[in-house]
Formats: structure tokens, sequence, C-alpha cells
């Protein structure tokens, strides 16, 4: 599991990997110099770096360690010394208040996300913000969801997440990335697979059958692999401390 982190880690230091971001632009456009960052859910630090680039600093939490570990060696490698990071889950985490708070796709497995969104609040003084994904109407995986769980759902996205935080009493800002040109790709069809297997929170083979059948049908090969009909694209939803 380590050696996949680091994997991932060394595929985003590869040239022209870091694809433009509109939504991590849009955090990185309110940065000044002076400003401190919490950045909820590293990973392995896609954003922790270009905040820290533009941010006095950041702290990043992160709780699995792998992935910590992965953070560390590309924080390392750069000489960058104004990151701390912290391995504990978000609601567990002791840090003490940034300016700016961010989760990006980080909050899909907490099972409280107005409790997840008002730390946030709590420990940043100008702006939070959540970066989720919006599914694709014609995605693959709602249709597996269907098919498997009896609805048609699509993980946790922004159109859940919104809904809860607004029903939580909150009601911020989004802002929604414009493009919608890129697609999940996958190099092998075991990946795909076991792409569908994660986003549809299966943790055996019980269901590859039908996986295979629909994946055989909706995706499309390509010369990078096998392209998913599912798009990339996201929401951030924002807010201001205090005026949410
Ligand atoms: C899909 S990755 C996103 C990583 C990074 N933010 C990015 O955009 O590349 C989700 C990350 O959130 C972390 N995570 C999951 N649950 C969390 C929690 N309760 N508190 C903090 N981090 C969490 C996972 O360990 C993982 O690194």
């Amino acid at each position: 599991m380590v050696e996949r982190w680091a994997a991932l880690a060394r595929r985003l230091d590869e040239p022209g990997e870091q694809r433009p971001d509109p939504v991590l632009q849009f955090v990185l456009d309110r940065l000044e110099p002076t400003l401190t960052v919490l950045d909820v859910g590293a990973g392995v630090g896609r954003w922790t770096i270009p905040l820290a680039e533009r941010a006095r600093a950041v702290t990043a939490v992160e709780p699995v360690e792998g992935m910590r570990r992965a953070l560390q060696d590309r924080l390392s490698s750069r000489q960058m010394t104004n990151v701390t990071i912290v391995g504990r889950p978000w609601l567990e985490a002791d840090v003490p208040r940034h300016d700016v708070s961010v989760a990006a796709y980080s909050m899909y497995t907490s099972p409280d996300l107005p409790a997840f969104a008002r730390k946030m609040e709590a420990c940043s003084t100008r702006l939070c913000g959540m970066a989720m994904r919006i599914p694709a109407p014609g995605g693959v995986i709602g249709e597996l969801s269907e098919a498997i769980h009896g609805d048609w759902h699509d993980s946790p996205n922004f159109i859940v997440g919104y809904n809860a935080l607004l029903e939580a009493g909150l009601s911020p800002n989004v802002f929604v990335e414009p493009a919608a040109a890129r697609y999940w790709t996958d190099a092998t069809f075991e990946d795909a697979i076991a792409r569908a297997r994660r986003h549809l929170r299966l943790s055996g083979g019980q269901f590859d059958g039908l996986i295979t059948k629909t994946l055989k049908r909706s995706l499309v090969k390509t010369p990078e692999g096998y392209r998913w009909p599912d798009w990339m694209r996201a929401a951030l939803v924002w807010w201001e401390p205090g005026n949410a």
C-alpha cells in the first residue's frame, strides 16, 4: 500500500501531469504570502505544495501513514519547510486556527459532513472551501450503484454534500469548474474494475461479473487506456467563517 502512494506521488511529479485545476486556482487566487492554510485530507500533497508555494505556512492533515510519507518525500525533495503534517482524522485533529481551510475530496468517508464543515469553520478566520466531485448524468457509477445498492448514487459528491450542508443550516457559495472535457481513464481494464469497486465501496469481487459486463459496454478504448463516460468535474463549496 505504501508503494501505491509513493507511485501516485511519483506520477504527480512527472512533467505534464499537473493538469490545470480551476478549483485549486480559485483558492490560490485568494491567498497572500502572509496567510496560513489548513489542508484537510492532504493526500500526497497535490494541493498542499501549490498552497505552500503561495502561503506563509500550511498544515496538512492526513490520517494515512503511507500518504504522509509520500507527502514528506515530495516536500523534502523541494526543500520546502513551511508545511506541518498532522497524522489524525480531521475530527480528531488538534490544530490551531489558520486563515484559510480547504478540504479537497477528503470528506467523502466522513459520516458527519456538517461536523466536518463546522470544525473547518472553527479553525479558520477568512475562508473555508470544500472541493467535491460533480457526478456525470450518464455516468456508469450511478448505473452500477442502482443495480448493486438499489439507488442511483454516484459516491458522495457535490449534489449530496451541498444539500447536506444546506440542511445543516449553512448556505455556502459555489464555484463550479467550467469545462467538463476530461474523463476518467484507466491504464488497464483491471484498474477500471478496481476503480468501480472503490467508488461503489465494495470490499470483495462479488459483483465483478456485472461490473465487467457494464464496463465492457460503456468504456472506450483509447491510446491512453480505458476511458469512462464519467467526467472529471468539480465544484468548490466555499464560505467565509461567520457568513455562511
Ligand atoms: C481522494 S484523496 C484527496 C487527496 C488530496 N486532497 C487531493 O485532492 O489530491 C482523499 C484524502 O482524504 C484523506 N481522508 C479521508 N478521510 C479523512 C478524514 N476523516 N480526515 C482527514 N483526511 C481524511 C484520505 O486519507 C486521502 O488522503
